[in-house]
């Protein structure tokens, strides 16, 4: 397999080259730039090349043309949920698991600590990147912690201990977004060990994944076809999709908020219509420790 630097400026040049699973992370930041008044994500734009612009083009062509709009409404969802648990709830660190080229640290409060989790060579770049750009002035100064890790491993405890010394005490919201269809059901369940064993009460964990439903219909298909073709997978891949029991039967935790697409566009957009059978439809759930 080339190096996460090798296929950065090879990935995108030829149609035929697969990508790998990190990779995608430059195809939501990609998204995410195209209508930053909803993401509000003003950072997402340093990301984003003609080559990366290009491949989001053709991803949003051949499965849905609302990918873009249905990245955007999720940032703006979570930038929202955390804004106000931040001011609300005193939230003082924010772990996010594949983080890819999210820019959350950037346009959320300066106060708090944020522990960004991802592939070796997602975070060497994303690292490396941050702070040129922090040096530039382009990115104000924040408190990061970058930690590698392959949630595909069969023990997460070496990362835990590790996440167990950084956290400690401090109040914690864990994002997992747009992560969960890579992985397969045992990688999730040592995640979710993971995140109750980090955890204590009044702590929050977002989750974002397809329902099952969705696997019949004509836009899950063509993920899956564009997946096959163009995407490196590794072996634990099952293109996962979660039911609500999952989340509602966790005993530790309490499901508070639960969004997908749909409900989101209704809340920012109202007056656009979406027409059911191309919404590549994902969910959103919010949890609470108990
Ligand atoms: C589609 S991107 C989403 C990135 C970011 N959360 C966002 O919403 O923009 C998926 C991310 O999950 C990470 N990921 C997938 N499988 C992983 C694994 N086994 N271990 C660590 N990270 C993984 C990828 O490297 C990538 O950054």
């Amino acid at each position: 397999m080339e190096t996460f630097y090798l296929s950065i400026p090879y990935l995108f040049c030829t149609v035929d080259q697969k990508i790998n699973i990190h990779e995608t992370a430059f195809v939501t930041a990609a998204f995410r730039a195209g209508d930053t008044t909803l993401s509000m994500d003003r950072f997402a734009h340093l990301w984003a090349d003609p080559i990366i612009t290009k491949h989001a083009m053709r991803y949003s062509n051949s499965v849905s043309a609302y990918e873009g709009y249905a990245h955007c409404l999720r940032n703006r969802y979570f930038y929202d949920t955390l804004k106000e648990l931040i001011s609300k709830e005193n939230i003082e660190v924010l772990i996010n698991f594949g983080c890819g080229f999210s820019m959350y640290p950037f346009f959320l409060d300066a106060s708090l600590h944020y522990i960004e989790i991802d592939t070796v060579d997602v975070i060497a770049y994303k690292k490396e990147k941050t702070e040129a750009w922090q040096k530039e002035g382009l990115l104000p100064e924040r408190k990061i912690t970058f930690l590698e890790a392959n949630f595909n491993a069969v023990s997460l405890q070496d990362l835990y201990k590790k996440l167990a010394v950084i956290k400690a005490a401090q109040r914690s919201f864990i994002l997992l977004e747009g992560v969960l269809f890579f992985l397969g059901k045992s990688d999730t369940n040592r995640l979710f060990h993971l995140f109750n064993q980090l955890q204590g009460p009044e702590e929050f964990l977002a989750s974002v994944s397809f329902q099952p439903q969705l696997e019949k219909q004509a836009v899950f298909k063509k993920l899956i076809d564009f997946v096959e073709g163009n995407l490196e997978k590794n072996q634990q891949f099952v293109y996962q999709t979660v039911p609500d029991s999952f989340y509602k039967d966790i005993s530790t935790y309490t499901l508070v908020d639960h969004q997908d697409s749909f409900s989101l566009s209704e809340q920012y957009k109202p007056e656009k219509k979406l027409p059911f059978e191309e919404i590549l439809n994902e969910h959103m759930y919010l949890l609470r420790k108990n």
